[in-house]
């Protein structure tokens, strides 16, 4: 079989993503008896105690029936909530989901996205396997560069998109900046903001970007329920756009594709979040304090903004350091990845886990830099 004929060339050049292994062969690895997962931004909370109680009275029997094809009751209650029509939300297996559905519907050979260099790389990775350019502006002041993304446009240009906050700076474009933009965009284009981590923005000066969809209807939006609502192992996200857009989105997704206690548990979230939000919240705002105080003390560099993780420049390569807290029982993101070498991005979590992770990060960079003292 002549496999190579049959592959696209954007696709042989890609390089397919590694996922982590399991943990139970990461921990046989590294030799540790524990693990703590400080990678992938998820909630130790867990979900809210609604979604706790679905989840734990799912009948079984109900695994053999199909889901809603695309959402139905989920989707009437995120329109009762944003008030808005359910017309107005395509929900996914997970945001990344939605993220191939914009770029199949809007794109074809030829045409662009713009996004940043350094941030949440699907944007970029689904449109280079799909035969799209991915144009990436680097960000200025660790935040997204309005006037650099508009620069990049040209007529073949179909996609921005915008992490806010930013997956792993933690800065965000305030409601201003979002208009400006929009207006200087116009509204040939898509403009897609992902919020994958909105709940954790206090600040007031954060766009209800649900609320401006209907001056700029070239508007997107993305969320999640892996993050704030700690249920990223049932895989849910949606997508919030005019109903016109929706409507275009829904042809590129796959009916189907979310799960039925997806589905259920989302739903039950988001009708018990308010105490949790806020519990969640005050967690992340005392240990973020906390790790920038732990760094300042050992004369590491961080880089936080909103989001539950903080970046901390590390003193060696990031994949060392990684390897060396792996011994040690805690996962961190390597930040090479994201074009940040010589950093980790680590997920806020409850205090007794960070206690430890300080004690382990204040051990491991005392070595470091003892070999290095003693290093002729
Ligand atoms: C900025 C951003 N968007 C989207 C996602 C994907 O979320 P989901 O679990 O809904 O696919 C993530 C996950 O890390 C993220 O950081």
């Amino acid at each position: 079989m002549n496999l190579d004929a049959l592959i696209p060339d954007y696709v042989r050049s890609f390089q397919a993503y590694v996922p982590s292994r399991p943990d139970h062969l990461l921990m046989q690895e590294y030799g540790t008896s524990v693990l703590h997962r400080l990678n992938n931004n998820e909630n130790p909370l867990g979900p809210p105690a609604a979604a706790v109680r679905v989840i734990a009275a799912f009948p079984p029997e109900r695994a053999a029936i199909y889901p809603s094809g695309d959402s139905y009751d989920l989707r009437e209650a995120l329109g009762r909530r944003f008030g808005i029509s359910p017309d107005c939300f395509l929900v996914g297996n997970g945001s990344c989901e939605v993220i191939s559905s914009v770029i199949k519907a809007f794109c074809q050979a030829g045409d662009n996205i713009v996004t940043a260099d350094k941030t949440f790389a699907v944007y970029e990775w689904v449109a280079e396997f799909s035969g799209i350019e991915a144009r990436l502006v680097p960000l200025r002041d660790y935040a997204f560069d309005p006037q650099g993304m508009l620069d990049r446009i040209d007529r073949h240009t179909k996609i921005l998109f915008v992490c806010n906050p930013n997956n792993p700076t933690g800065s965000y474009w305030s409601r201003q900046v979002l208009i400006d933009f929009l207006e200087k965009v116009g509204d040939d284009r898509i403009v897609v903001l992902d919020e994958a981590y909105r709940e954790y923005v206090e600040d007031p000066e954060y766009p209800n970007a649900i609320r401006l969809m209907e001056r700029f209807p070239n508007l997107v939006l993305f969320r999640t329920f892996s993050k704030m609502y700690a249920l990223a192992g049932l895989r849910s996200g949606y997508l919030v756009g005019t109903d016109t857009v929706v409507d275009v989105v829904r042809r590129t997704s796959v009916a189907y594709s979310v799960n039925v206690q997806a589905q259920q548990a989302a739903l039950a979230a988001l009708s018990d979040d308010r105490e949790h939000i806020a519990a969640t919240c005050a967690l992340v705002k005392q240990e973020k304090a906390q790790l920038c105080r732990v760094c300042d003390d050992l004369g590491l560099e961080t880089v936080g903004g909103e989001g539950n993780y903080l970046m901390i420049r590390t003193p060696i390569n990031d994949m060392l350091m990684y390897r060396r807290l792996m011994k040690r029982g805690m996962m961190v993101r390597t930040m090479t990845g994201f074009r940040f070498p010589g950093w980790i991005r680590v997920t806020l979590r409850e205090r007794w886990v960070m206690e430890s992770f300080a004690g382990v990060l204040k051990e491991e960079v005392g070595a470091i830099r003892a070999s290095r003292s003693t290093t002729p």
